[in-house]
């Protein structure tokens, strides 16, 4: 049995790594519709792994004999007008995700639940990635991708990424 501020918390945390799915499939939908099957690739296998993320808090759940609530995912509703913009907008979502993390985990920490702290442990190194990868394209884009060979060769890095499940688990 877990604490049930606890449990509400990492319910709403399924809610948002479910959004997440949805914000990158959204940015995956815009690249590939640009011919950018690169940075679609990257988009959509940040997908799974959002998809990912929410399926081990709902084990974690399960795990503990806890009652998992699914609610309506909201529709991502970005107006792309540059090919910058998603790197960005994924940045500062990967940003509000630590945030939402880091929240479970003071109320975690506030009443001595270890069990749910080292079961976050993974998820605040995760963020540390999450946050350096989407980071890093907005970088390598400001420093190549006004070239459109720069584009081109940025693209087909991109297009490299693949799928790995996650190492974490429950
Ligand atoms: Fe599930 Fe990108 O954080």
């Amino acid at each position: 049995m877990l604490n049930k501020e606890i449990v509400a918390k990492i319910n709403k945390q399924i809610n948002f790594e479910l959004y997440s799915a949805y914000v990158y499939l959204d940015i995956s939908n815009y690249y590939a519709d640009q011919n950018l099957n690169g940075f679609a690739n990257w988009f959509k296998i940040q997908t799974q792994e959002e998809r990912d993320h929410a399926m081990l808090f709902m084990d974690y759940l399960l795990q503990n004999g806890e009652k998992i609530v699914l609610t309506d995912i909201k529709g991502p509703s970005f107006e792309f007008t540059d090919f910058r913009q998603p790197a960005v907008e994924a940045f500062e979502h990967e940003v509000k995700v630590t945030a939402a993390i880091h929240d479970i985990y003071g109320a975690a920490y506030e009443i001595k639940d270890f069990r749910t702290m080292q079961f976050l442990d993974w998820f605040v190194k995760e963020q540390s990635e999450e946050e350096k990868n989407t980071d890093e394209i907005i970088k390598r884009y400001d420093l190549f991708g006004n070239d459109a060979k720069g584009l081109y060769l940025l693209d087909s890095e991109l297009a490299a990424r693949v799928y790995t499940p996650p190492t974490l688990v429950i």
